[in-house]
């Protein structure tokens, strides 16, 4: 039976082999996903870090969980702590973890269960240049990507920087999953329009759930 004031069910759309977008797919808990960055965020501000070529990144970040992800002047890596801090990262949500875990279960990667989880907050102009997630130690571990709040362009290629990239929007509640034979290709996001969205206000906030360590 038709039902006018049901919204539309999340659909899934292959982006490339072991890559898949869920849209929508955190849509019904966006409210609470959102509720928990800003507990985290209160623990751990977002910094603009530095990267060891001395540049001040557009994306904001902070993190939560076992591990996070950061940059300092040193390089890249996952730490136990926030080197801008000293302090350890708050505690992944329960939320957090079922929901990467199931999404990439549904993507096909049974057992992922995640150690880390690097939420990035990009304001207009914000963008995240070409690159390849590879500072976990098992890449046969896929990537689970929220989005939240508003739209941004993510870009995805192949296993060189120069190679063809696919375009596609990425929306408030789309999730993206890739591992397997797509765990290194390039992507990155479009610098970020400006506008307004009901539950995020001026930004588009991104959570990314890794398993760094085996
Ligand atoms: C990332 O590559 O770490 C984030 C991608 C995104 O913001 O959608
Ligand atoms: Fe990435």
């Amino acid at each position: 039976m038709l039902d006018l004031f049901s919204e539309e069910a999340p659909w899934s759309e292959p982006l490339a082999e072991g890559a898949v977008i869920l849209r929508r797919r955190a849509r019904d808990e966006a409210n609470t996903l959102m509720a928990l960055v800003t507990e985290i965020a209160a623990k751990n501000p977002f910094y603009h870090r530095i990267t060891p070529g001395g540049h001040r990144m557009s994306v904001a970040m902070t993190n939560c969980g076992d591990f996070g992800w950061s940059t300092d002047s040193r390089g890249y890596q996952y730490s136990e702590r926030d080197s801008m801090t000293g302090h350890r990262w708050p505690g992944m949500p329960e939320l957090f973890r079922q929901m990467a875990t199931i999404c990439a279960a549904e993507a096909g990667f049974t057992h992922f269960t995640p150690d880390a989880c690097l939420i990035n907050r990009y304001e207009p102009g914000a963008k995240l240049t070409l690159h390849q997630d590879k500072d976990e130690q098992d890449l046969t571990q896929p990537i689970v990507s929220v989005s939240l709040g508003l739209p941004a362009v993510f870009q995805f290629g192949g296993f060189e920087r120069g190679d063809a990239t696919q375009r596609v929007l990425l929306e408030h509640g789309d999730i993206v999953v890739w591992g397997g034979p797509s765990r290194l290709c390039y992507h990155g996001i479009l610098p970020l329009k400006p506008g307004l969205h009901p539950l995020t206000g001026a930004f588009r906030y991104n959570l990314t759930f890794r398993r760094a360590f085996r």
